[in-house]
């Protein structure tokens, strides 16, 4: 896919860094057609010299460059972001928002007219373009603004879509989960010096083991339990382990921090 038109981004920070990379380097724009609003200019600068991009005065005028606009603010700015554009802006633009907790129905009713709004859950490995995000839809927005938010967010990586009801469900997983999986890693690195072995190739052994499963999961298309089964053999060393696993609740703790993150998503953001 070819973008025809512009994109602007309202903040130019981490997450629209990357999303920019991604969009560049699949192909979708190039930098000249990706407009950027900042108010720190400094930053504005750097992304001029690093990426290309062009960069524009205030948020107020990017809807004169771009239809599609991405807000990349944090969460406490979208007021000030929508009160910037609310005036200018018509439902011919269409707006993905990628600030957690702020829901479609907040966007469109503070903007007042039927602009169509896609809300997305992107998570921290989209920075190596190897992310998972999770696409919403509000009221207006239909196929053509879906089929573009995935292509954008395909440039980072994965891509689910899911009523936005479960949005919150995302952030315990995919959105906190990137924590979690560091923990395991830093763990099972621990645990291979703990049994001798120095701590890079412990570390390196861990994390290979880490990417290897999932992309056995991946390619094999296999329920992760079969594939579990094919690598413990009776009386054998993995059957121990995991024998350690399940002594340690390993699967209860697991269910557990992603349902405290939900809840804890639903009270901040409700
Ligand atoms: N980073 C992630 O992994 C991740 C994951 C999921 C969702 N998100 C969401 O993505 C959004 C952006 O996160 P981020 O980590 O990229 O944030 P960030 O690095 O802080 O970037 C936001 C940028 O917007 C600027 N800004 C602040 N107020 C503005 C305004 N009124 N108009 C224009 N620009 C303004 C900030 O400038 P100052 O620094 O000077 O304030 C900053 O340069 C957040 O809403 C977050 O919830 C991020």
């Amino acid at each position: 896919m070819e973008f025809s038109t512009s994109i602007g981004f309202l903040g130019g920070g981490v997450m629209a860094e990357a999303l920019i990379t991604g969009i560049i380097k699949s192909g979708l724009l190039s930098a000249d057609k990706i407009f950027v609003s900042d108010i720190n200019y400094e930053r504005l600068n750097t992304l001029k010299r690093k990426i290309g991009i062009q960069v524009v005065n205030s948020n107020a005028e990017i809807l004169k460059k771009a239809e599609l606009l991405i807000i990349a603010v944090k969460p406490h700015a979208v007021d000030q972001v929508l009160n910037d554009i609310k005036d200018e802006i018509t439902p011919s633009h269409e707006i993905i928002s990628i600030a957690a907790g702020i829901k479609t129905s907040y966007i469109e009713s503070h903007l007042n007219k039927k602009v169509p709004v896609i809300r997305v859950m992107p998570n921290t490995p989209c920075l190596v373009r190897s992310g998972v995000s999770a696409i919403s839809c509000g009221a207006y927005a239909g196929a053509e603004q879906e089929s573009k938010a995935k292509a954008i967010f395909e440039s980072v990586g994965h891509v689910v879509f899911v009523e936005e009801k479960l949005l919150d469900a995302v952030t315990g997983l995919s959105g906190s989960g990137p924590a979690y999986m560091y923990i395991i890693l830093e763990a099972l690195s621990d645990a291979g010096v703990s049994v001798g072995l120095p701590r890079d190739i412990a570390m390196s052994l861990a994390l290979h083991t880490m990417i290897g499963s999932a992309k056995m999961v991946l390619e094999t298309k296999k329920h992760p339990a079969e594939l579990k089964d094919m690598v413990t053999t009776p009386a054998g060393t993995t059957i121990a382990g995991i024998r350690e696993l399940e002594r340690g609740k390993l699967r209860s703790t697991l269910i557990d921090a992603v349902t405290a993150a939900t809840l804890r998503s639903k009270q901040l953001f409700s």
